[in-house]
């Protein structure tokens, strides 16, 4: 077992950030060593029991302190892990965790604990929605994109050979732990991914989160407080945003911006890993959709060089160029939008920006616009 990083030395108070939702509201506590707490709060919650969900990384490295945590607080503890990545997100993989989960004796009052990052969230969150007609759960997420969004508004969900997320329910968290110690062991890589989407709420409705981005960015990835108060804002912003439109009827769609380019990217990489995470994916995403606003005639360019100038400062992908291995041509990138979710009667949905902090949903884009586009961009530069 390698050692968890040392909370204890450097603990700060926990940041705690509201999402109200009616008798599905929950508190998000984000700080260094709040996993600390992890016993104490979910004893709060009265289970008699919890089913820790984790990958394998994860649970070599920080099981052991998760688990310690909830034995001593009198409750029954159990560890169901799946391998590392993406492809977990399957249903070969469902069908285990949600078996694991009945043989640990999980009851309707009971809690399963996603540990891990945004595979682990979405995987052991829809089996919990699922399981016993839905048990509570608890997300405990241990990457940077997991703490500011994928543990935070209750997607979760499976990929189908039809596409990513294709598979899924809404099904809240009762409670969200993010310990920013926790990241203290991310690979640098998995840190940037999560960082796309720190910067996507500043792009969203935000400017001056973005100026406060470029002006400390690089200061996130190092354990501190601009760190933790880049996940607090936005886990903020998130939660604004799920608690007026929770099922994503009008403004959720939003959180969006870059998604259906990122899919798409992640699709003709075949979702393997090594060539593209998610993350990158929706930093080519976040960089294409100011692009493509821009030459829609929506976006002032400045604020589109801006974007991709921000995310290459941190080592982040912005071009269809950088996808290793390349990315496919235009048609093979619009085929894969076709399946995606985002697609109401053929046309094309996507969310585009009047400026930074200006993003709009816009609907029934035409496939020739976002073809031309495309191969403008995959042109060698
Ligand atoms: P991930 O869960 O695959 O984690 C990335 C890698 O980091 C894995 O290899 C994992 O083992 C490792 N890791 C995790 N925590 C670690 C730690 N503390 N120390 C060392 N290694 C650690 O990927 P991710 O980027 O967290 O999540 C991506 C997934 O999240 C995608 O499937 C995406 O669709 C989903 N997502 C869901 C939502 C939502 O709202 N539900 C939002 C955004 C993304
Ligand atoms: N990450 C998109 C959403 O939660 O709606």
């Amino acid at each position: 077992m390698t050692a968890s990083p040392s909370p204890a030395r450097s603990a700060t108070p926990a940041r705690v950030v509201k999402v109200p939702l009616g008798e599905r509201s929950y508190d998000i506590r984000i700080g260094r060593g709040v996993l600390a707490e992890a016993g104490s709060a979910m004893a709060a919650l009265k289970p008699a029991a919890c089913a820790i969900v984790s990958d394998e990384t994860v649970a070599r490295l920080h099981a052991s302190a998760l688990a310690a945590s909830l034995e001593g607080a009198g409750l029954r503890t159990s560890l169901v892990t799946v391998p590392a990545g993406e492809p977990s997100k399957s249903y070969a993989r469902f069908a285990e965790v949600c078996d694991s989960i009945l043989a640990a004796r999980i009851e309707r009052g009971d809690l399963v604990v996603a540990f891990g990052g945004g595979v682990v969230g979405d995987l052991a969150g829809f089996a919990a929605a699922v399981v016993r007609r839905g048990v509570r759960f608890v997300q405990v997420p241990t990457t940077l994109l997991a703490q500011v969004d994928s543990s935070v508004g209750g997607k979760t969900g499976i990929n189908s050979p039809h596409g990513k997320n294709l598979v899924g329910a809404f099904h809240q968290p009762s409670l969200v732990l993010a310990d920013t110690a926790l990241l203290d062991t991310l690979p640098v890589r998995e840190f940037r991914a999560g960082y796309a989407e720190v910067v996507k709420y500043g792009l969203i409705n935000d400017a001056g989160f973005f100026d406060w981005c470029e002006a400390n960015g690089t200061r996130v990835f190092a354990p501190g407080d601009e760190r933790d108060q880049a996940v607090a804002v936005s886990c903020a912003a998130k939660a604004a945003i799920v608690s007026r439109d929770e099922r994503e009827t009008g403004e959720r769609a939003l959180l969006n911006l870059g998604h259906t380019f990122a899919h798409a990217l992640e699709r003709a990489c075949r979702y393997d890993g090594s060539r593209l995470v998610h993350g990158e994916a929706v930093a080519i995403g976040l960089a294409l959709a100011f692009r493509f606003s821009q030459r829609l005639g929506l976006c002032p360019g400045q604020d589109a060089v801006r974007v991709a100038r921000h995310l290459q400062a941190v080592g982040l992908p912005s071009r269809l160029q950088d996808v290793p291995g390349g990315a496919g041509t235009a048609d093979s990138l619009i085929d894969a939008m076709g399946q995606d979710k985002k697609v109401e009667r053929g046309a094309l949905t996507f969310i585009l920006a009047r400026g930074i902090g200006k993003s709009f949903v816009a609907k029934g884009i035409e496939a020739g616009a976002v073809h031309d586009f495309l191969t403008e961009e995959l042109k060698p530069s």
